[in-house]
């Protein structure tokens, strides 16, 4: 619904349905994702992304079968706070280092600063007028590489490895880091 193309080639578009459905006033809409994925673990590698738009569901409140929910999909009543802060823990981790996040939020029923806290860090700024709010991330370098004396490049693709590292290992997969990071050809402690 965001984007003045909708079909421009050069988004990847994640939703967690598929969904083609008649709205109240008539309109078709229509949900057809690139990928049908779950924002609370998405299906990218680390650091793939140079921007990320998370634009998940703001409403707790919305019958199931209203053109709201419709729309705009609802937020579990129970589970939404850890499923938000474990949506932007993915969309940094899906963003290269110095990528940038744009969070879009409406707080019709869930105040702004309620959400922003389940953030890993601070927003740099957005817009703050209106209910509807558009708040603008940055994901930073680890301040311990810059004593390294790494180029960029190096330090981006050394965060990059360690993540995925650590993403490895959280969801059960079986290498030793040591090996992934020789194999890498990384020469750190
Ligand atoms: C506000 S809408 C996004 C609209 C979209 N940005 C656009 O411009 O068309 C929120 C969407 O998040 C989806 N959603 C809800 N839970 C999700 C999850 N766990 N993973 C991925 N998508 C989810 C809903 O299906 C809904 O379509």
């Amino acid at each position: 619904m965001c984007w003045y193309d909708p079909e421009n080639p050069a988004a990847v578009f994640m939703d967690n349905r598929e969904l083609e459905a008649l709205l109240c006033d008539g309109r078709l809409l229509r949900v057809r994702p690139d990928i049908v994925g779950d924002f609370r673990n998405m299906p990218f590698p680390c650091c793939s992304f140079r921007l990320v738009v998370f634009d998940p569901p703001h409403l707790l409140r919305a019958g199931e079968n209203s053109w709201l929910a419709k729309k705009y999909g609802r937020l579990d009543k129970l589970t939404w706070r850890d499923d938000l802060r474990q949506g932007f823990r993915e969309c940094f981790r899906v963003l290269k280092p110095f990528g940038v996040l744009v969070f879009k939020w409406n707080e019709q029923q869930v105040k702004l600063n309620e959400v922003v806290e389940l953030a890993p860090m601070p927003p740099l700024f957005g817009q703050r007028a209106g209910k509807t709010h558009w708040l603008v991330f940055m994901k930073p370098m680890p301040e311990a590489l810059e004593h390294l004396g790494m180029d960029e490049e190096q330090a981006q693709e050394t965060v990059c490895a360690l993540e995925n590292v650590v993403h490895d290992l959280v969801h059960g997969k079986t290498h030793a880091p040591s090996q992934v990071l020789q194999s890498r050809d990384f020469d750190i402690e």
